[in-house]
């Protein structure tokens, strides 16, 4: 079997150590594995497939002679160093929104829209952490009966902001039942025993950019630009988990029986579906799992032609990292990495 050679920069963050994670469980075919971070980082030791490697600062040398690059970075690092990596020949599956954008750079959730792998320059962009968990689940019943409309409430967890949000909220918990009154640093109130309808920046419209990039990037992956979404974005003080409350309207009428038969037989999801034993999805049990789990299936009191639907996926996990993997294995099945 071939193998490669592989950088992860960051690999101290969230999402960077759980590729590191994942690349070792799911024996991705890896001759080597380097390992990046800021000069904070620097000399940290990670055990990777029974050898312990060593963080080194990020530098051109992470793309030297490389097959494939994970960033697990922000957006304005991956700006500065993904045309390096693409220039010295890596090809770059990229986390940040920094790309995501662009129109010759692939977003792709390999059950949805594998086939734009093949357009990469270099670059492939792994979409925002909703919307894969949004898309995943919209792909199989777009395709059996075409979606109009959609509205999507999200409940989403402190790992998404990345680990200062979960430190700040394990912090403010503790001081909170002390009986303290903790001052938010990270997100612009307190998140402990709060809910904050502020997920991103707030932009001109009165939308946040988390909930146009859920938009925006729904359409792309799906090939569907004329599918109205409608997004509100909360931030939940739970460590990991998105929460989505989703009602989708289609062009012709659908019964709750036949989503879910074709929910069970969609890739990367699960059914976890009977309200009489309060069998549903949530952050707690689906934390640390792969697929995009899906329950409340019930028809929506708007429209014979609507459904509604609660579903749960990991962040760090379908959110990001595997989704990356995901795109990397598939890459490597069609031989454009
Ligand atoms: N968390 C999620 O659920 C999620 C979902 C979708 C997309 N993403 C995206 O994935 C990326 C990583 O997110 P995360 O949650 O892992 O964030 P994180 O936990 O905050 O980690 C980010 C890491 O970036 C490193 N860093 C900061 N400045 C740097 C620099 N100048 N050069 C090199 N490294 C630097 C830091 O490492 P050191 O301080 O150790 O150097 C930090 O550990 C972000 O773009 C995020 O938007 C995250």
């Amino acid at each position: 079997m071939k193998t490669y050679h592989l950088s992860v920069v960051v690999a101290t963050g969230l999402v960077g150590q759980e590729i590191v994670r994942l690349l070792q469980s799911r024996r991705f075919p890896a001759e080597s594995i380097s390992l990046y971070s800021s000069d904070r980082s620097v000399g940290r030791r990670v055990a990777v497939n029974q050898r312990e490697l060593v963080i080194s600062q990020t530098s051109p040398e992470a793309f030297r002679d490389r097959d494939l690059v994970f960033f697990a970075a922000g957006a304005e690092v991956a700006r500065y160093w993904v045309p390096l990596a693409v220039q010295y020949g890596a090809v770059v599956i990229d986390a940040s929104e920094a790309f995501r954008a662009e129109p010759d750079v692939p977003l792709v959730v390999p059950e949805v829209n594998p086939q734009d792998i093949l357009n990469h320059k270099g670059v492939i962009a792994n979409p925002n952490c909703s919307t894969i968990q949004l898309a995943l689940l919209l792909h199989p019943l777009d395709k059996v009966n075409p979606i109009k409309n959609v509205v999507v409430c999200t409940y989403q967890s402190v790992s998404g902001y990345g680990v200062a949000a979960v430190d700040e909220l394990a912090r403010q918990t503790r001081m909170v039942l002390d009986g303290q009154t903790p001052a938010p640093h990270v997100f612009p109130h307190q998140i402990a025993f709060n809910v904050l309808p502020e997920v991103d920046v707030f932009m001109d419209n009165g939308y946040t950019r988390e909930e146009w990039k859920l938009s925006e990037e729904t359409r792309r992956v799906l090939h569907a630009n004329n599918m109205i979404i409608s997004a509100t974005c909360a931030r939940v003080p739970v460590n990991v988990g998105h929460c989505q409350a989703i009602h989708i309207e289609f062009v012709s009428s659908i019964n709750t029986d036949d989503a879910r038969r074709i929910l069970s037989g969609a890739p990367g999801v699960r059914v976890t579906d009977d309200p009489s034993v309060s069998l549903y999805p949530q952050p707690w049990s689906v934390a640390g799992t792969n697929d995009v789990t899906v329950g409340r299936i019930r028809q929506d009191t708007r429209t014979p032609t609507s459904l509604a639907l609660w579903a749960v996926a990991d962040n760090l996990r379908k959110g990001t990292a595997l989704n990356a993997i995901q795109i990397a294995e598939e890459g490597l099945k069609r031989g454009v990495i």
